[in-house]
């Protein structure tokens, strides 16, 4: 297999050639070569895998040219649908000057202009950008800036060394995210490397008023996603949880770290989350839809204050030591600059309003389902709960394979199945999703559970 890859490489009238007249194995190439994120090999090597060639618009579509509706964004972060056009052009004319040049040491126009428009839509108060590659990176410099900021503020601040997180949180997969991490299945095996932290009931405003008031001292920032919980499984927060949060942060002095990797670029049917509650954290982690899901470009925005508080001579050190590689990279900085164009030009929020509106009436006939325990969400992100079952059975893995075979991409968490189409999704697109997704719950329950199914016939 890899003899055939490099061949392909050296072959001359590169025209000719197709990987099938080449006889090149991509489901076998990926099964022997490679490893995937958040997946049981076993498993996996056991199924055929689904292999996405192109895209066009809601559409994800496959070497065999079948077509399937993006119904979780490419895992959240596909805004406008793919191949759009705006967007490839700005990234095809960002290649034409230059792919990448460093911001360590210079600056370039696109990361600039970038920085300005989302200082403009961020909540006010935030007014610096420091940029990275992935929401788990976003993340970790904010932990990393809220440290270092109350240290440097000197006296009793340097105590506040700790930080306040939500039970069945998840803020990315590097060993600070994953330390406020609050999903045991994908946190506790690394408890040993992760550094201590205070656990929070989600929702439970009182529950944090009694951690800030005992550690109140030792806390550098508390850090939440506003108003929906993702990858617990869409769990969403009671109205003014997030407002009382802040004011709460204010009261005892600690700052605030509002990660919207997730619940950001319109998600919730606002652009940020946080502007539901009117509020505005000391730090914004943003990343995913940022260059509408086309290039991995994080943003972490500070507040004014934040950023002064690492100022000084250089021989002082108070400067923020970190810095990636591919920090801020041009043609990812084009996309962005892209996506909130596309934004603007397309009204693409106050269009989102209606589908929201038909979503959720759609939802409603799904959350009637018998096999259906809870839908909950907010906006365009959507977890539909099976319940409690057996997790040999992978309920919520059968769900995905049956609406593969009908035409729709669902990625489930555990047993919770999520929709999380492009923004730009049609209304006819999204009734056929979640007609899709409710015929695949089904099927999958009725194949999980024989005998239920066929007594429920029987009745
Ligand atoms: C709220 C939140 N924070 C952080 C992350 C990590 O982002 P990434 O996968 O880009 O590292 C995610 C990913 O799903 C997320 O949902």
């Amino acid at each position: 297999m890899i003899n055939l890859t490099r061949q392909r490489a050296f072959r001359p009238g590169a025209g000719l050639w197709s990987p099938a007249a080449m006889g090149i194995d991509h489901a076998q190439l990926d099964r022997d070569r490679i490893w995937h994120p958040f997946t049981q090999q076993r498993a996996w090597c056991e199924e055929e895998p689904l292999m996405i060639e192109r895209g066009e618009g809601s559409h994800l579509i496959a070497s065999d040219g079948r077509r399937y509706i993006d119904g979780v964004s490419s895992l959240w972060c596909n805004v406008h649908g793919h191949r759009h056009a705006g967007i490839d052009a700005a990234v095809a004319a960002q290649l034409e000057k230059i792919a990448h040049s460093t911001m360590l040491g210079l600056a370039h126009p696109g990361a600039a202009e970038l920085a300005d428009r989302l200082v403009e839509l961020a909540p006010s108060g935030l007014s610096r950008v420091f940029y990275s590659e992935s929401g788990s990176t976003a993340v970790e410099i904010a932990l990393r800036m809220a440290f270092q900021f109350q240290l440097q503020r000197g006296g009793q601040h340097t105590r506040r060394t700790s930080f306040v997180h939500l039970r069945e949180s998840y803020h990315g997969d590097t060993i600070g995210s994953v330390s406020v991490g609050g999903i045991d299945l994908f946190h506790s095996t690394y408890r040993p490397l992760l550094f201590p932290t205070h656990v929070v009931e989600p929702g439970d405003a009182e529950d944090l008023e009694r951690v800030l008031s005992v550690h109140e001292e030792e806390i550098a920032a508390v850090i939440v996603e506003p108003l929906v919980q993702g990858a617990a499984g869409m769990l969403t927060h009671p109205p003014g949880y997030l407002r009382r949060v802040r004011e709460l942060c204010d009261a005892f002095g600690v700052l605030l770290i509002c990660d919207e990797v997730a619940t950001g670029f319109g998600r919730t049917g606002t652009m940020f989350a946080c502007e539901q509650e009117g509020i505005a954290p000391d730090l914004l982690c943003l990343a995913k839809g940022l260059t509408g899901g086309y290039l991995p470009l994080a943003a972490t925005l500070s507040s004014e204050r934040i950023y002064e508080g690492f100022l000084g001579a250089p021989e002082q050190y108070r400067t923020f030591f970190h810095g990636h590689t591919y920090t801020g990279n041009p043609l990812a900085c084009a996309a962005a600059l892209a996506n909130l164009d596309a934004f603007a030009q397309e009204r693409t929020l106050e269009r989102l309003q209606p589908k929201i509106g038909l979503l959720w009436k759609l939802l409603d006939g799904v959350a009637a389902m018998p096999e259906v325990a809870e839908v909950r969400g907010r906006g365009i992100m959507v977890g539909i709960d099976l319940g409690a079952h057996d997790p040999a059975l992978r309920l919520g893995h059968r769900v995905t394979v049956e609406a593969r075979t009908r035409g729709a991409i669902v990625r489930p968490l555990g047993d919770v199945v999520v929709l999380m189409p492009p923004l730009s999704i049609s209304e006819t697109e999204l009734r056929t999703l979640v007609e899709i997704t409710a015929e695949s719950i089904s099927a999958a329950c009725s194949d999980a559970y024989p005998a239920s199914a066929k007594l429920a016939q029987a009745a």
